[in-house]
This record gives C-alpha cells, sequence and structure tokens, in this order.
C-alpha cells in the first residue's frame, strides 16, 4: 500500500520534525515502499485526500500531530496510522496530566505544581531547586532551571507563552536515562549526560558532547526493572505500538519518571534509532517495525 509520512507540522518542534520525516521517507524509499511526504503545516485534509493513502506514518512532533488531533483526523478519515491512539497521544502531551495518573498508582514522579497566572506560587517556591516547564511543549523548548525564588516569576511568565499550563517540577540532580518501547516492548536503557545544566534543545539536537552511553551501566535486574516501570507508565496512559519513556535518576540512584514521548526524535541525534541499534535492528528496520504496529 501506499504510505504518508506526515511531518513539519506548525508545533515547535517542526524542525526537529522535518528531519525525522525526511529520514523516515528515505528510508521507505531505500526499502522499495511507495511513500510521499507531506508537510501538515497547511491544508493537511487536501493533500491526503489528494493522495490517498492506505496509511499514514506520523512523524510529527508536538502539538498538532503527537497531541491526538492528527490521530483524530486520520480515524475521520479512516486512514490507518502508526503509533498510539487519541486519547493516549493527548494525555501523553500534557506532562502534568500523567503525572496526577502516575501518582495515582504509586509510580515514581518528581513533586510538582500547577502555575495558572501568579496566583499560586507559593506551593511552587516550596519545590525550589525547580524546572519550570510548559507542560505541553517538547523537546525541552521553554524548561528553565530555577533556583532562586526571585527568578520564579519571570520563568513561569516565559514557559506560559507557550501552550497549556505551566508545570513546576522540584529538581532531580543527577543524569537522564530513557527507555524505548517498540512494538510494546522496552529496548535497551540508554544514560544520558548533557555538559550543560540539562539536556536542553541545543544538548538534545546540536551538540556533540551529550554524553549518551548504552549500556547504561545499570545491572542487569535494575535495567529490567526500569523497563517495567516505563512499560507501566506507556500502559497507563493507554500508549502503544512505540515511543519513549524518560526518566532522571537521583544521587541515591532512584529512578523518577518525567514524560512519555508518543512520537520519538528519528533525527540522527536522536534516542530512539540508537536504542533499536543497540536491539540488533538497523534504522530501516525501525521504520517497518514502527509501521507493521499500524496494521500494515
Ligand atoms: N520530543 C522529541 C522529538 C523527542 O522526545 O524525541
Ligand atoms: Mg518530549
Amino acid at each position: 500500500g501506499k504510505v504518508a509520512v506526515l511531518f513539519g507540522g506548525n508545533s515547535a518542534e517542526r524542525e526537529v520534525s522535518l528531519t525525522s520525516g525526511e529520514r523516515i521517507y528515505a528510508s521507505l524509499t531505500r526499502q522499495g515502499v511507495k511513500c510521499q511526504l507531506i508537510d501538515t503545516c497547511e491544508n493537511a485534509v487536501e493533500q491526503l485526500q489528494a493522495y490517498g493513502p492506505d496509511y499514514a506514518f506520523i512523524a510529527l512532533h508536538g502539538r498538532g500531530g503527537e497531541d491526538g488531533t492528527m490521530q483524530g483526523l486520520l480515524e475521520t478519515m479512516g486512514i490507518p496510522y502508526s503509533g498510539s491512539g487519541v486519547m493516549a497521544s493527548a494525555l501523553a502531551m500534557d506532562k502534568y496530566r500523567c503525572k496526577l495518573l502516575w501518582q495515582s498508582i504509586g509510580l515514581p514522579t518528581p513533586e510538582f505544581a500547577l502555575v495558572m497566572g501568579a496566583d499560586n506560587l507559593g506551593h511552587a517556591e516550596s519545590l525550589l531547586p525547580a524546572f519550570v516547564k510548559p507542560s505541553m511543549e517538547g523537546s525541552s523548548v521553554g524548561v528553565a532551571r530555577v533556583d532562586r525564588r526571585e527568578d520564579l516569576e519571570a520563568a513561569c511568565q516565559r514557559a506560559g507563552e507557550h501552550k497549556g499550563p505551566v508545570l513546576v517540577e522540584s529538581f532531580i540532580d543527577g543524569p537522564e536515562f530513557t527507555v524505548g518501547i517498540l512494538n510494546d516492548q522496552a529496548l535497551p536503557v540508554i544514560r544520558i549526560e548533557a555538559e550543560g545544566e540539562f539536556y536542553d534543545y541545543e544538548a538534545k539536537y546540536l551538540s556533540d558532547n551529550t554524553r549518551y552511553s548504552i549500556p547504561c551501566g545499570l545491572t542487569s535486574i535494575k535495567e529490567q526493572e526500569l523497563q517495567a516501570v516505563a512499560l507501566t507508565a506507556f500502559e497507563t496512559l493507554g500508549c502503544s505500538g512505540w515511543g519513549r519513556v524518560d526518566f532522571m535518576q537521583d544521587q541515591q540512584g532512584r529512578f523518577w519518571l518525567l514524560e512519555v514521548n508518543t512520537i520519538p526524535g528519528m533525527t540522527d541525534h536522536s534516542l530512539m534509532p540508537m536504542a533499536a541499534a543497540d536491539a540488533g535492528l538497523s534504522f530501516d528496520e525501525l521504520v517497518i517495525e514502527i509501521l507493521k504496529a499500524a496494521n500494515v
């Protein structure tokens, strides 16, 4: 069948998605799959109707692509698509609501406060040092680390320029760990150490000094435990197919859930292709496996 690779879009992660989409399109083409790139930044419906795909590979990140809206459009148009469904996509896009859910079943996630306007900064202040984040962005867009009370309000205002409420999350002092999920199974864990203050946009896509460790240095029992938590976190949100679950590790070695990405980056700096490679899957094989889960 014909595959539409949806990429670009209008979110703050447009540039990342352009790269992910081009790499996925090149891979499918190389493997003889009939496909077309569709930039959904405008006329998505018309372009989909004109091409008439049998399947859609959603390579969009952030708003308008990873948040359930595109999934809803494709459902309505009767086009099977890769990754999680409408509800899980919308939920996973909202870090705040994910944390509420995880907390309710006893999964560990850093303490947090929701900030709407300047009213309830009191609880947020008690969490410092903290990360201030837009609840519904990806790739660390709009994220700042705040150590001092007097910097909190300005950071919340800046994060508030993005969509959704502002999340203030207690700072965990340690490296990040991430668990890729493919066909509802966990891939080898990656440990990430950024050079700067945290694993920000620069460290994710531009820097050559971010350290990725795979194997991640955990004992195999600890690694399996982390993979199990990742799968539970993923399933609790109703996610399916593929995705990536991000954690931080504190000084005592405990793990704390940050978020689930339902459409992880597929750039040459991205984590999902690294994890798949360690599991013995080439980029081409990874792309086909993701598509297979869309009932191709
Ligand atoms: N949000 C980016 C694309 C990622 O998680 O890989
Ligand atoms: Mg993300």
